[in-house]
């Protein structure tokens, strides 16, 4: 069967060595400097933990805005000859080239946990989206030199730029829409509404996650005394699985990238997961355990 556009870049992208090679060399990188290092609270910032959403797309938005503000105001100005608009030109690219160094930042920030072949597509993604703001950079600079007057020097290489951050912006759609980077991996997981029995209470031994299914839910047990904790067993920022994760005091740490999530609610207490995971209620009904879904 023919491939559409996205399959061929996936296959052709993460099909190329140097590419591959440049992925995994500078995941390496980000790794060493961010993983178990005093810069990983950074990191979880940067992630948008705090603000229960992945913090790049919030960000991204604003040079693809400005950058089209930007062309508009250079086409006007180059067919009608309205001279007024380069400094408005100007403060649009300059606030872009701004905003894309963030979004640049912030992005790496998720593209270091992903795994191949996402981490080569992400890599392009990205490469493509820095040649971009260099060459707005460069068009701000033209434009500068110009006295804000708008002229073919500083309008091709924004021209170039723009249709780099629109292909750029293409395959960043690609990575979330068609191969689930940074989605919330509980969005689906809803019920059970009623009480069901998932194990058998001398089943549980203290201090020991286990994973159950709540009617095709999966569900973490954990018993920690006399508390009883249950909480979705995926986690919400790649699906690791919860049930292998450590307990540090009363949450749970994934074992791939080490969000914490709160044994009481689900709340995510460490990044880089941004959602939380779902929570259930739980009794005990004769020797079973039994869960169901806590509403909000
Ligand atoms: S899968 Fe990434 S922190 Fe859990």
């Amino acid at each position: 069967m023919k491939r559409d556009v996205t399959e061929w870049m996936e296959k052709t992208l993460y099909g190329s060595s140097m590419i591959r090679g440049i992925a995994e060399a500078l995941q390496k990188i980000m790794n060493a400097l961010f993983l178990n290092s005093p810069l990983k609270p950074l990191k979880t910032i940067l992630n948008g933990t705090w603000l229960g959403h992945p913090l790049h797309p919030v960000i991204t938005d604003v040079p693809v805005g400005a950058w089209t503000v930007a062309i508009l105001f250079d086409l006007v100005a180059l067919i009608f000859g309205v001279a007024t608009l380069g400094l408005a030109s100007g403060i649009a690219i300059g606030l872009g080239v701004l905003a894309a160094l963030a979004a640049i930042v912030t992005g790496l920030m998720d593209w270091m946990d992903v795994d191949p072949p996402e981490l080569a597509v992400g890599v392009t993604h990205g490469l493509i989206n820095i040649i971009a703001t260099v060459l707005f950079a460069i068009s701000f600079l033209v434009l500068w030199s110009q006295n804000w007057t708008i002229g073919w020097a500083d309008f091709i290489p924004a021209l170039v730029g723009y249709l780099a951050v629109t292909v750029g912006a293409y395959i960043g759609g690609s990575l979330v829409f068609r191969q689930g980077v940074m989605i919330n991996r509980d969005a689906y997981q809803h019920g059970p509404d009623k009480f069901v029995p998932v194990l058998r209470t001398d089943e549980l031994p203290d201090n020991t996650p286990k994973r159950v299914d709540a009617k095709g839910r999966p569900v973490l047990l954990i018993r920690r005394g006399e508390d009883l904790y249950a909480i979705g067993a995926v986690c919400s920022h790649y699906g690791g699985p919860l049930e292998e994760g450590k307990l540090v005091d009363n949450q749970i740490e994934c074992p791939w990238h080490s969000s914490r999530f709160a044994l009481e609610n689900g709340r995510v207490k460490a990044g880089p997961a941004s959602a939380p995971v779902p929570q259930y209620e739980t009794r005990i009904n004769g020797r079973q355990i039994e869960v169901r879904e806590r509403k909000a």
